[in-house]
Formats: C-alpha cells, structure tokens, sequence
C-alpha cells in the first residue's frame, strides 16, 4: 500500500511517499522532503502564522515534484482533472492553483493508493493549505483522503526501526502495555496513555507554554535567534564540557505536583528575571542554557517517572521536535533502563515536523479515509484523545 503524506502544520512544507508491505508489517521510505521556511520567520521571532501559508502554497507543488522524484514516480503523461472542482477547492489559494493545474496534469497518475493530510493540531490558516492540496490531489489521482492527526504523527515516528537503508520494520506488534506516549513539541507537552496504536487518553498537560516553546522563549531572552531550541541545546552541551555553571539556580515549576501536569511559563520568566541581574557574556549564557536544559530535563524525567509507576508502565514512547535533543534523549535512557521499561524514540532526523509520521498515521488510519476530493476541516486545537 503506498501512501503520500503531506504536513503543512507549522513552518515545514513536506510530503512523503511510503510503501507499506502490509503482511511483512514493514515499510519503505520512497522519498521524504522537508522544505523548511525556518530562516523566513526568524526575525519575527517565531512562526507568522500568514507567512507559513503562503510559503506553503508556494512550495507544496516544487515539494510535490521531489517527492515524485526521489519516488521515481515522476513520470510524463497526462492525468485529466477537474477544473472547476479542483478551482473550487483552491479558491483561498489562487498561487497553488495555478501551479498546481501547470503540473498536475502533465504527469502520469502515480502508483499511490491513499493520501493523508495533517489535518490538526497547528496554525490553521498552514493546515488549510496542506488539506486544500491534499483534496485536490486526492480528486485528480482518484483516490481516498485522509485527516490525520499531527501528534499521532510523532507518536508513529518512534515506531519505526531501521533494517536496511530506507526501509522500517513497523513496531507497533512490538509495542508491550501498558504504554505511555510523551510528547514534547513546539506546542504541547503530554503524557497520553496508549491503549493501543489509534487509542489515546491524555493523562498529563501544559497549563501554559509548552517545552518546545519555553526553549524558544528563553534562547529569546538570551539573544539567540529562533527556533531557539536546538541552540540553547548546543550551548549548553558546551557548558558543561567547559565546565561553566549558571550564576543561579532555575526552579522546577511543579515538579513535586501529584498530578502529571506541566508549566513552563514560569522558568522562562525566571531566566528573563536572571538575565537582568547579570552581564549576558557569553560564559553567562551558556551556564544558563545548561541551567534552562537541566531544569526541563529534570521536570521531564520525574514526570515521566510518576507516569511509569502510576501506570505501570511496560513501554515509553516519545515524540515530538524536543526529543531531538540529545541531553534529554539520554535521560530518558537512563530513566528506562533503571524503571525496565521498553523505550521507544524516534530517529533525531524524525524528530522534529516531517511528512514520513503522516504517511505513517495514514496508514493506520485507513478505516478513516474519505471519498477524492471529499470535505476536510482544519482544526487548530485537534485534541489526539479525551482526558483520562
Ligand atoms: O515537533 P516540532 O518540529 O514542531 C511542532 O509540532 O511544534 O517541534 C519544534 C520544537 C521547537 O520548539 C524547537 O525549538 C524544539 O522543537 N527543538 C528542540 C531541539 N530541536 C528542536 N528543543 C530542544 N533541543 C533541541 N535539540
Ligand atoms: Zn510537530
């Protein structure tokens, strides 16, 4: 079963094509492109929400090229569509449209039998774009569509293991319960108990900003460029190989809480506090980078601790752009091995938003495909399950 996957969530424009060998339960990865817009939001600071989109529009047809490319599955020939219908279903984006009618129709209809779209959670006037061009397509390739879910998505990251160069073993057999998934991303930080691959209940949440975010808002603070994470990351690995400390401690907001809730807000206003007492040389900085990173890492961890024992826990997975760092990467290895708990994390270059984990969630979303061309709405806030 191929399946293309399409993520316009945030700022990466990104389509996969995924072969799945259903009775192997294993997959190959035909092409898996990630236009990221990164440096365009920088000196906003963060995502702008109309600058994604129209980036987005621009670039899903080029992306779509590559993709059939890297597939070979770019082949001459002609598909007809529908212009009224596919103009009707672009009509927010007259640049995709145009683009879209100028390629579409000079290929021959690739071998693909499902397309899925992130249909949430995320910026919704990005998600509108990916579904108006995952409906088109779905309508002029005649096959069915489906809405998948962008936090599904980096759950079925981790669920994927190496065999050869391109191709997976699929893990969801493997996975033992109970299972808890956590996900750290630019938008949210949960722990979800896994019933089962496509079960979910959310057991644990932000109650403001979320890990990703509280990165990115502090590497502001400190004068490092967006997206903050990955360079309050850097630094403080430096920090600590330099043997340089923060000039204070950075608390652990609700570490000891009962509950298996988060916040990061106050750590970021914390560190904002810190940077006006002390000169920001560039020793300062990183030692509070090392401070930042082991606060959240430590929060994390006793967290997912509680979460382990109040569940009794047999296998951890984690998702989402956060996990792409390596300090917390080895601490919740650590905390795996001392709890006996299967651990599952998703390749660092399937960390962060790619279109691989919506190929995927397609994939197991398949009693969920609608008709070609079918009605799909974009949903900011799309929950992956109800509270436990
Ligand atoms: O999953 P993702 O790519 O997008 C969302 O769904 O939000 O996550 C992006 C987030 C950003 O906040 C980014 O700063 C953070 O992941 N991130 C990191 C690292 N790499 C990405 N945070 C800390 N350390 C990293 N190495
Ligand atoms: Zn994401």
């Amino acid at each position: 079963m191929r399946i293309l996957g399409i993520e316009t969530s945030c700022d990466e424009t990104a389509i996969s094509i995924i072969d799945v060998d259903e009775a192997a339960n294993s997959v190959r990865v035909l092409a898996n492109i990630v236009h990221t817009q990164m440096d365009l939001h920088t000196p906003y600071g963060g995502v702008f929400p109309m600058l994604a989109k129209r980036e987005h529009a621009k670039n899903l047809v080029p992306v779509l090229k590559q993709a059939l490319d890297a597939a070979a599955m770019h082949t001459p020939g002609t598909t007809s569509i529908d212009l009224a219908q596919t103009e009707e279903i672009l009509k927010l984006e007259p640049e995709l449209f145009t683009a879209f009618k100028a390629f579409v129709p000079t290929i021959a209809k690739p071998n693909i039998d499902l397309i899925s779209v992130t249909a949430g959670p995320g910026l919704e006037p990005a998600l509108w774009v990916g579904i108006g061009f995952a409906r088109a397509l779905s309508l002029a390739w005649n096959v069915p569509v489906v809405p998948a879910n962008h936090m599904e998505g980096h759950v079925l990251a981790a669920l994927i293991a190496p065999i050869s160069e391109g191709a997976y073993d699929l893990l969801n057999r493997r996975i033992l319960y109970p299972a808890l998934s956590l996900l750290i991303s630019g938008g949210h930080t949960q722990i979800v108990v896994t019933d089962a691959v496509g079960s979910y209940r959310i057991a644990g949440d932000t109650r403001d900003d979320a890990v990703g975010e509280c990165f990115d808002k502090v590497a502001r603070t400190l004068g490092l460029a967006y997206p903050g994470g990955p360079k309050v990351s850097k630094l403080a690995a430096e920090a600590r190989a330099e043997g340089i400390e923060s000039p204070e401690p950075l608390p652990r907001p609700m570490i000891d809480s009962p509950d298996l809730d988060f916040s990061f807000s106050g750590l970021k206003t914390a560190v904002l506090y810190l940077t006006k007492r002390v000169t920001l040389d560039e020793r300062t900085i990183k030692g509070i980078c090392r401070e930042a990173e082991d606060a959240v890492t430590d929060v994390l961890v006793a967290k997912v601790r509680k979460a382990i024992e109040i569940y009794a826990v047999e296998t951890m997975i984690v998702g989402g752009g956060v996990i792409a760092n390596p300090h917390i990467r080895q601490a919740l290895e650590r905390l795996a091995v001392d709890s006996t708990v299967k651990l599952l994390l998703p390749h660092t270059d399937h960390s962060t938003d790619n279109a691989l984990m919506m190929a995927l969630a397609g994939y197991f979303n398949t009693d969920k495909a609608l008709q070609p061309g079918a009605d799909i709405v974009a949903k900011g806030t799309l929950p992956i399950g109800p509270r436990a």
